[in-house]
């Protein structure tokens, strides 16, 4: 007999970036199903308050849940910074993973005096992002570059556009030769490495895509949650932009954002 279904795993984001951590839930968990929701109806959420990033927050949370999620992923660090706490408390049966700027990778790779960290200003301002430097930042200078404007310009579904290009160059370009690898905090920015790239030179990038999957599937095992192997995976991307212009952009992303 089959084994019951324990529902999808619901991941959201202020847009696209999150597709960049679900590619690595899916490489990582092929027999899940996942349940995408985009709000870019509403992003960016760097720039907001807290208090309506949180109220928008729990607003996909509740409706993710409420459609039978059995666990939650915060693909965005602006996002985890402000809800995952609050989202922890007000569901407390269900695994809540977030994401956050991979400075722990960053400060243990072997060339790490200066990291220039990329994310959105409220990330960067809030006590998580500050605690997380506390802990790993102590041997390593790191520069912090709010990237104002830049995951609005993703969303628009063309990461080798030249708008990109020219407010790279105006955060990153002073920094060019002069850091030892760059953390990508955002879930956006992995869309747009190879512009990265092109500024910045060859130095080693890093996003927390990965790590997040991981400890999805430790955290779907430690509670009974994971899909057994004669599950099928599936994907399921929807927006808070509900067209289907919107939902190709979202679907050829996602295709980018597979690894
Ligand atoms: N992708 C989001 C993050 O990781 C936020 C981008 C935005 O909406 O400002 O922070």
């Amino acid at each position: 007999m089959a084994e019951q279904d324990k529902g999808f795993v619901g991941v959201f984001d202020s847009g696209v970036g999150g597709l960049t951590v679900l590619g690595c839930l899916v490489a990582e968990l092929p027999h899940e199903r996942f349940v995408f929701f985009g709000d870019s109806a509403h992003a960016p959420y760097g720039d907001k308050p807290p208090e309506e990033v949180l109220e928008l927050s729990r607003r996909i949370a509740a409706s993710l849940v409420d459609q039978g999620a059995k666990a939650l992923v915060i693909a965005c660090n602006t996002a985890t910074s402000v809800a995952a706490q609050a989202l922890r408390t007000e569901y407390p049966t269900i695994p809540v993973i977030g994401v956050e700027p991979a400075l722990k990778p960053a400060t243990l790779a072997p060339q790490h005096r200066r990291i220039l960290v990329m994310a959105t200003a409220a990330t960067l301002r809030l006590g998580k992002f500050q605690r997380l430097e506390d802990r790993w930042g102590a041997d390593s200078e790191v520069i912090e570059v709010p990237c104002v404007g830049l995951a609005d310009l993703i969303e628009k579904g063309d990461p080798a556009s030249p708008a990109i290009h020219e407010l790279l160059e105006r955060y990153l370009g002073p920094w060019r030769g002069k850091v030892d690898s760059v953390v990508l905090g955002c879930t956006h920015y992995p869309l747009i490495r190879e512009q990265i790239r092109e500024v910045m030179g060859d130095v080693p990038l890093f996003d927390g895509g990965e790590g997040t999957a991981r400890e999805t599937r430790r955290r779907l095992e430690a509670a009974g949650l994971l899909a057994p192997d004669s599950q099928e995976g599936s994907v399921e991307l929807r927006s808070s932009i509900d067209t289907p212009d919107e939902l190709a952009i979202y679907q050829r992303i996602f295709e980018l954002a597979r690894r």
